[in-house]
C-alpha cells in the first residue's frame, strides 16, 4: 500500500491542544502514516480527522490499532452486532432512546472510576444537530504545568478517589431517569484510586488526573481538607486558555487521550433536532 503520509494535512486547533487532520482515510492508512498520526495525537491530545466514512466495523478496526477495546459497563446502548461501538443519541424508536441521551454532561475523563481506565476514545459523528451538541476538552497537561511549584509539591504522591456513584458526589445531582431507580447505583463498580498527577506513558509528560464528575476525594485525607483542595484545583482547571471547543460536522472522527484531558458534552440540542455519535473506547494502562 502506498503511504498516505504525504497526503496528510495537519493544523493546530487551539493554543492548548487539538489538531485537525485531513487528506487521509483512517480505514486504509498504512503503518508509517498511523505512527505519524499517533505521534501527533500524543502531542496534541485531541485529533479531529475530517471526512471519515466509516462503518462500525471500520471504526472498531481503527480503534484496535491503538490497543485493546474497552467495553462499556452498561450494555444497554451497545450496538447489537458490533458491541465495541456504543451509540450516543437523543433519537427515539418506539418511545425509547436508541442510545445514551445525556452522557458526559459534567467534565470527566472516560472510565476513570475503574482500576484500568480508558486510554483513548474514538467518536464518529453520524448525525449532527443544527444547533448545540458541541464538545469541549481541557488540556490537563497545561493545567498541571501552570500550577505553582508549591502546589506541584503538595500534590506529589497524592491519590484521588474516583467513583461512578453520583450519590457519593456532593457536586452532582442525579438525572431524573435514574432518580426513581434505587438499583441503578447498586451496579456501580467499587471506587478506584489513581495518582492525582499522572505520567503519560508515551511522552512522559505529567497531567492532572481528576474531574468534577468522578473524583470525590483524596485517599487518606479527611473530607473537609480534600474538598478544599479539590475546589482549588477545579477552579484552577476551569480556564478557557486550556480548552478546545468542537463544533461537529458529519463525518468528523474525534480521538482524545483520556490520560491528559477531560471533556464535556455542552448539550443545548433543541427538541426535534437529532444527534448521533458512535463511540469506541480503548483500554489504557493502570495510571502511574
Ligand atoms: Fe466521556
Amino acid at each position: 500500500m502506498a503511504t498516505m503520509l504525504n497526503q496528510m494535512a495537519v493544523r493546530p486547533l487551539s493554543d492548548a491542544l487539538g489538531a485537525e487532520v485531513s487528506g487521509i482515510d483512517v480505514s486504509k492508512i498504512d503503518d508509517p502514516t498511523f505512527r505519524e498520526l499517533r505521534d501527533i495525537f500524543h502531542d496534541r491530545l485531541v485529533l479531529v480527522v475530517k471526512d471519515q466514512d466509516l462503518s462500525p466495523a471500520d471504526q472498531t478496526a481503527f480503534a484496535r490499532r491503538f490497543g485493546e477495546i474497552q467495553y462499556h459497563i452498561s450494555p444497554e446502548y451497545l450496538m447489537k452486532d458490533q458491541p465495541e461501538v456504543m451509540i450516543l443519541s437523543n433519537e427515539k424508536e418506539d418511545g425509547k432512546f436508541i442510545g445514551l441521551p445525556d452522557g458526559g454532561s459534567e467534565w470527566h475523563s472516560d472510565h476513570s472510576y475503574v482500576d484500568q481506565p480508558t486510554g483513548y476514545t474514538v467518536l464518529h459523528a453520524i448525525k449532527v444537530p443544527r444547533d448545540g451538541g458541541d464538545t469541549e476538552w481541557t488540556s490537563m497537561v497545561r493545567a498541571y504545568d501552570s500550577l505553582s511549584d508549591d502546589m506541584k509539591r503538595r500534590l506529589g504522591g497524592l491519590i484521588g478517589t474516583h467513583s461512578f456513584n453520583r450519590l457519593k458526589n456532593s457536586r452532582l445531582t442525579v438525572p431524573v431517569r435514574h432518580g426513581n431507580d434505587p438499583d441503578y447505583y447498586k451496579r456501580s463498580p467499587p471506587d478506584s484510586y489513581h495518582p492525582v498527577v499522572r505520567t503519560h506513558p508515551a511522552t512522559g509528560r505529567k497531567a492532572l488526573y481528576m474531574s468534577p464528575r468522578f473524583t470525590i476525594g483524596i485517599k487518606d485525607m479527611d473530607d473537609v481538607a480534600a474538598r478544599s483542595l479539590l475546589d482549588e484545583l477545579f477552579a484552577h482547571i476551569n480556564n478557557r486558555a486550556f480548552v478546545y471547543r468542537h463544533r461537529w460536522t458529519v463525518g468528523d472522527l474525534l480521538l482524545w487521550d483520556n490520560r491528559a484531558t477531560i471533556h464535556l458534552a455542552c448539550g443545548g440540542v433543541p427538541e426535534g433536532q437529532h444527534r448521533r455519535m458512535h463511540r469506541t473506547t480503548v483500554l489504557g494502562e493502570i495510571p502511574f
